[in-house]
């Protein structure tokens, strides 16, 4: 972005134009000044050529280093420790990842133009069914996001390259709901967005999940909150308390013991310690397996001991545990209808940075691959994108 804009503004200085003045009067001499450098490279390559032939393999090898190596040796510059990784793919294993995600740098202005984003973090099966309503929703946005896929290890994405979800799969391992792999997915999730240091809101969410308003009021939503959307409650009965080990004293007790929905945002602060933990990790990996579901307690009540005064302590994701069971209800093709997006929308209070608010969910699920042509037809209409 920062390149687009800044010969714009050159062009505009007055500054500039009066230097490119100065050198009217010259071109005659530029020109006879490029003919003869144009005169000696062409020297200059025909004597190389000459001494690579003459000289065989061995000291085309050192030509090459001694005159070739420091035009393409970058000058050691910022821009290599802020530029995103091109490629998300990489050789690290989770543990040499979450070291390299934790580190932070300790000033906190950062010396250049920093656009923060929002990370869109899909966990997946594999296939993303609601993919061209995502597609939809994020166009004209490229700058204010990133996405991060993680899929089953076997699953092959065939994304077109135009498509926002091209190359965007991190390395994956299988995860299982309710255990602690499901944790480590979301870890290595979080990780890998936090490579890119213009990411600076972690969200979570599902190949089910569709975004309820357009990008610029989820962006500002997020973007203006003081608060972190985690949900966590202290739920006194036995699905709540009931699930805390007394194992994990001192490390947790029960007071701090928090229950939340899996489906998250975090801001970077909050999204570093959940990378860098050692203390509450081995706690949980022992101590809470079913009936203890730890994807629903891990980061909740992690969180809620180390930073608790900044969590919103409620999920910006609406689910629908009105049917009853141990599933949320899925929704397919006939239940979508105007009327639906209103039920969820309208007549809602919160609080928002410490006010009543209206707008309380900004993301919705489950949707079954069936709702996806209904979707695409009401979305403008009922959702704004
Ligand atoms: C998003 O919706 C709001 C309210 O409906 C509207 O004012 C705004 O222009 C929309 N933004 C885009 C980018 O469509
Ligand atoms: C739990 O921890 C909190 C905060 O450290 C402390 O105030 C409280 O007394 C502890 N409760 C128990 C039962 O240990
Ligand atoms: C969320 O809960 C924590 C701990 O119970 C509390 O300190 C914090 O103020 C709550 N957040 C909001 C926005 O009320
Ligand atoms: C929020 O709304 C409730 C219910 O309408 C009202 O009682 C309360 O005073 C409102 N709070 C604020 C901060 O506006």
């Amino acid at each position: 972005m920062q390149s687009r804009v800044v010969p714009l503004e050159e062009g505009k200085d007055p500054g500039a134009i009066s230097r490119t003045n100065q050198y009217k009067p010259l071109p005659l001499r530029l020109l006879q000044l490029f003919v003869i450098f144009l005169a000696m490279c062409i020297a200059f390559s025909a004597i190389s050529m000459y001494t690579i032939r003459r000289f065989g393999i061995y000291n085309m090898g050192n030509v090459a280093k001694s005159t070739f190596q420091p035009c393409y040796e970058e000058p050691s510059s910022l821009n290599k420790w802020i530029r995103p990784p091109s490629n998300l793919i990489h050789a690290m294993n989770d543990q040499e990842l979450l070291w390299r995600a934790s580190l932070v740098p300790r000033i906190k202005t950062y010396p250049f133009d920093r656009v923060p984003k929002i990370a869109f973090m899909f966990l997946t099966k594999g296939p993303l069914p609601l993919a061209p309503l995502w597609e939809r929703f994020l166009k004209g946005h490229e700058e204010l996001y990133s996405i991060y896929i993680h899929s089953l290890p076997s699953f092959e994405p065939r994304f077109p390259t135009k498509s926002v979800f091209f190359g965007r799969h991190i390395p994956s391992q299988i995860s299982e709901w309710g255990r602690m792999s499901m944790c480590d997915a979301e870890r290595r999730l979080l990780a890998n967005a936090l490579l890119d240091i213009s990411n600076e809101w972690f969200i979570l969410v599902s190949e089910s999940c569709i975004p309820l308003y357009n990008f610029s009021i989820i962006y500002r939503y997020i973007s203006k909150s003081k608060y972190s959307f985690m949900g966590a409650f202290d739920d006194p009965g036995p699905y709540g308390r009931g699930r805390y080990n007394e194992n994990m004293a001192p490390e947790v007790n029960l007071t701090q013991w928090r229950k939340g929905s899996q489906w998250f945002e975090v801001n970077r602060r909050l999204a570093i310690n959940i990378v860098e933990d050692t203390k509450f990790y081995p706690k949980f990996k022992k101590f809470c397996r079913p009936a203890c579901y730890v994807d629903e307690h891990y980061f909740p009540t992690m969180l809620n001991i180390q930073a608790g005064n900044v969590l919103a302590n409620r999920s910006i994701t609406w689910v629908d545990w009105s049917r009853g069971g141990a599933h949320p209800a899925t929704f397919g093709g006939a239940d979508i209808t105007e009327e639906f997006f209103k039920r969820i929308l309208k007549g809602r209070l919160c609080i928002y940075n410490d006010r009543n608010s209206t707008i309380c969910v900004l993301f919705a699920r489950k949707f079954a691959p069936s709702a996806l042509e209904p979707l695409l037809h009401l979305s403008t209409k009922a959702l704004g994108y």
